[in-house]
Order: structure tokens, then C-alpha cells, then sequence
């Protein structure tokens, strides 16, 4: 009896002090999420792109772990829906068949490729015949000298492209001379020479020795810029790292000027798919990608091309994206078209894009 009144005597105060005690550790835990959140938007805003350029840096040299691929198959809504009165093609081709074969080891003939794809007009361009395609797409090749290449490339992608139903054509962007190699100025280039020909919303810009390893990899745009070779057979069929966005890409028209197209002054190999990237990021926009199991695909092995050595200018530059990219893009391209030749399965454009 005795033992109980004081106990309920005693336990007044120490409520009071539990109630304050709480109440304390809540305070101080709201002030740290605060400041965790703060800090987080802050590093977020200011410091990412400092420690990409790093990451992409040791990346590039060294022959650490790959982290495996865990893109996901960001299959977003189409963007366009319009119904219109006529048929439109399904969201996704019947006629797809998934994984493909795909090997080097015996070369093609042009004349075959030709008897092959029949429904391919002259320039390299198709469009199915039972149903609107749901997207217009230029496919942009940057090229100089790769003949061998290029004839694969035709032969494994004229009938991967028809079977997605896509109304396309193919751009091969020639660089004229012997001058060092420029792959993002043949890129732009080829987005203006195409939108001379046909009135494209989509563009796909590929390397001419890649080629997909299942037709799921449609090759059109999406409502974020799309990056299509993440699993190729050189990088062990995992993405080299997180911002990686070269090989092949595709960026819808608007996507493409909104970062005023891609730098004119890489010169020599590397560097520019990086720029490209930071200015999708400046922009907003994050990358699209297929699974690692759709994205596989395979690059034709050769050696590096002279008149392509990797640039020693490219670390700076693509530290400097942010101010460079209203300056250098599409607006102040200039090259001088030296010929334009409509081939049976592709539009072959030479340029003179000058020099470094
Ligand atoms: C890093 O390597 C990738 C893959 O080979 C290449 O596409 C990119 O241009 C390189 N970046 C730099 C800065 O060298």
C-alpha cells in the first residue's frame, strides 16, 4: 500500500521530464532533416556536375568494376496519339521476332542487301505500307571510310527497321578530306540535311559499326532522349558507366534543338557523347534506356582510324559544357556540302566540315 502511493508521487515529474525529453529529440530530429534535406538540393544543384566530370575521368582509364546494368525499360507513354481518321501502326509490331544473330565473319554484297529489302525506295528510305507509322525517323551515320562497316550495318538494319515499322531513312555523313575526324559536327551535319528532305521528328544517331542483337531496340524517340547501345559486346554487355551515351542515340526534334544540337569542336575520338550528355542534364532531361537484355548489340572490331587519335582537349571541354553549349551547337554550324547522292539503300552526304 505504502510502496504504491509513493511510487505514483514520484512518477508525476517523471512523465513531465519523458514528455520534454521527446519532444527535444523531435525538435532536434526535424532540425537535421532539414539540413539534410537543404544539403541535399544544394550538392545536388551545384556540385553533381563537378563530380561527374571526375567519375567519367577515372572511369574512362581504368579498369575497374563495371556496376551492372540495371537501366531500366523506361517504356514511356508514346508522346503522340493524335487519332487520326487514318490507320496508325500498333504500339508495338507484330512483326517483331526479339533476339538476332548477329556475326561479321562473312562478308556482304550490296546486291544482296538491294534483293533483300525490295520496300526500300531509293536514299535508304520505307515507310510500311498497311499502317501510319507512329514516328518519321532520319537515321544520321557519321562516316569516313568504312565501307565494310557500312555494308552490314545495311544489311542487318534495313530489315530490323522495317519490321518496326518505322518511317525512315538513312543518312550516311561522309566527311570529306583527311582532315581529323568530327563525329558530332557530321551529327549535326546530318539533322540538317535530313530535315531538307523530309519533314523527320525523330533522329537516331549510330555509329556505323553497331548493330542491334534484337529488334525490340526500336529504333525511334521517346519522351526523354533515348540511348540504345547499353549492352555492347565491347564493354562486356554491360553500360561502361552511369552517363555513358554513345554508340547509339535518339532524341526527338525538339529534345535535339532544345540543347542547341551537339558540339562542333571535338576534334579526333572522345569526349563529345559526354557533352552531349551534360547537356541533356543541363536541360533537365535524364536518359531513356532499353532493358540490358534488349540493348544487347554487337560492334564490328577494327582498328582505331588514322585521322582519329583521342583528343587530349576533351577532359576540359566537357568540363565546360555549361558555358559553351549556346555558343557551339546548331546555330553556329557551318560546312559546305560537297555532295549529295540518293543510293539505292542510303542518301550519302559529303561534307566539307573544315578543320581543328
Ligand atoms: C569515355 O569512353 C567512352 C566509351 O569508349 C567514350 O564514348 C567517351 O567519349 C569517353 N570519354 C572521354 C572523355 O574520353
Amino acid at each position: 500500500m505504502r510502496s504504491e502511493v509513493i511510487r505514483m508521487a514520484s512518477a508525476e515529474p517523471s512523465v513531465n521530464f519523458n514528455l520534454l525529453h521527446r519532444t527535444c529529440k523531435l525538435v532536434v530530429l526535424l532540425c537535421f532533416l532539414h539540413i539534410s534535406v537543404t544539403v541535399f538540393f544544394y550538392v545536388r544543384s551545384l556540385d553533381i556536375r563537378v563530380a561527374f566530370v571526375q567519375n567519367q575521368q577515372t572511369r574512362n582509364g581504368t579498369a575497374e568494376a563495371h556496376p551492372p546494368l540495371d537501366a531500366k525499360e523506361a517504356e514511356q507513354a508514346e508522346d503522340e496519339q493524335a487519332g487520326k481518321s487514318l490507320k496508325k501502326c500498333p504500339e508495338t509490331s507484330p512483326l517483331l521476332v526479339g533476339p538476332l544473330r548477329v556475326e561479321f565473319n562473312i562478308p556482304v554484297s550490296l546486291d544482296t542487301v538491294r534483293k533483300e529489302n525490295t520496300g526500300v525506295r531509293p536514299g535508304g528510305r520505307y515507310k510500311p505500307d498497311d499502317c501510319v507509322a507512329l514516328q518519321k525517323v532520319a537515321i544520321v551515320i557519321p562516316f569516313r571510310k568504312r565501307d565494310e562497316h557500312l555494308k552490314f550495318w545495311l544489311y542487318y538494319l534495313h530489315p530490323i527497321l522495317q519490321r518496326q515499322q518505322l518511317d525512315y531513312g538513312v543518312y550516311v555523313i561522309n566527311q570529306d578530306g583527311d582532315e581529323i575526324f568530327n563525329r558530332a559536327k557530321l551529327l549535326n551535319v546530318g539533322y540538317v540535311e535530313a530535315m531538307k528532305e523530309y519533314d523527320y521528328e525523330c533522329f537516331v544517331f549510330s555509329d556505323v559499326d553497331l548493330i542491334p542483337m534484337d529488334d525490340r531496340n526500336i529504333y525511334k524517340c521517346f519522351s526523354q532522349p533515348r540511348h540504345l547501345s547499353v549492352s555492347m559486346d565491347k564493354f562486356g554487355f554491360r553500360l561502361p558507366y552511369n552517363q555513358y551515351f554513345g554508340g547509339v542515340s535518339s532524341m526527338m526534334k525538339e529534345q535535339y534543338l532544345s540543347i542547341n544540337g551537339f558540339p562542333n569542336n571535338y576534334w579526333g575520338w572522345g569526349g563529345e557523347d559526354d557533352d552531349i550528355y551534360n547537356r541533356l542534364a543541363y536541360k533537365g532531361m535524364t536518359i531513356s534506356r532499353p532493358s540490358g537484355e534488349v540493348g544487347k548489340c554487337r560492334m564490328i572490331r577494327h582498328e582505331r582510324d588514322k585521322q582519329n587519335e583521342p583528343n587530349p582537349q576533351r577532359f576540359d571541354r566537357i568540363s565546360h559544357t555549361r558555358q559553351t553549349m549556346y555558343k557551339d551547337g546548331i546555330n553556329y554550324l557551318s560546312y559546305k556540302l560537297v555532295s549529295k547522292e540518293t543510293l539505292a539503300l542510303y542518301t550519302k552526304i559529303t561534307v566539307d566540315i573544315g578543320k581543328p
